[in-house]
């Protein structure tokens, strides 16, 4: 059994990010993992102030939910990040997130019992996973910086509307490719 926590980066409540959610949701708790969603948001997250005190004291000064984020994050088996492409990078509430790893980053373990992640960025370019590769890399260089074992390549999922995510193809294999991630 592992502990999966997926962080939807998209506003969109019933969007592309959120059916795919949805989906990891109902399904992998019948494969036995526990699976937790968070709407980054619906989280009280201000933009990294850039301050470094959280270099010495391994918190923000920001009394938001980020801390709180981190707690529960360090508390899983595998992160799975998901976000909607906006102008070319991932969208602005998903970027503030990330840089508010910042925090967790001079740990030895930044993210405490995580030892996968997989990185989704969901676009409307059906030629996305060409076009926003940089993009995607950068994300998935972070997990490295964040010291993640197990960190996969990303996956960029183009040209997807709410009322295909279901039947999509593409969507499919991304879910059996994190299943087979798990069974490792
Ligand atoms: C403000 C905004 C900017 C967008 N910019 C791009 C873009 O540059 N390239 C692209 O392929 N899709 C772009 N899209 C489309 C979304 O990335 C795409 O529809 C995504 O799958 C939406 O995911 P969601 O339904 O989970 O929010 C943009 C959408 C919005 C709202």
């Amino acid at each position: 059994m592992s502990r999966i926590i997926v962080l939807n980066g998209s506003p969109r409540k019933n969007g592309v990010d959120s059916s795919i959610a949805s989906m990891i949701s109902e399904e992998f708790p019948k494969e036995g993992h526990d699976v937790e969603v968070v709407n980054i948001c619906d989280l009280d997250i201000g933009g990294c102030k850039g301050c470094m005190s959280c270099r010495k004291t391994g918190v923000c000064v920001q009394d938001d939910d980020m801390n709180r984020m981190i707690e529960r994050i360090r508390k899983k088996d595998m992160l799975i990040l998901m976000a909607p492409i906006y102008f070319a990078a991932e969208n602005g509430q998903t970027k503030t997130f990330i840089d508010r790893f910042t925090s967790a980053f001079t740990e030895k373990r930044p993210l405490g019992d995580v030892r996968i992640s997989s990185v989704l960025l969901t676009c409307a370019d059906p030629n996305g996973s060409t076009v926003f590769a940089a993009s995607l890399k950068r994300i998935c260089d972070v997990m490295g910086y964040l010291k993640v074992e197990n960190h996969d390549d990303g996956h960029i999922l183009g040209g997807l509307s709410p009322d295909t995510v279901r039947e999509s193809p593409a969507v499919r294999e991304y879910l059996e490719g994190l299943k087979s991630l798990l069974r490792d």
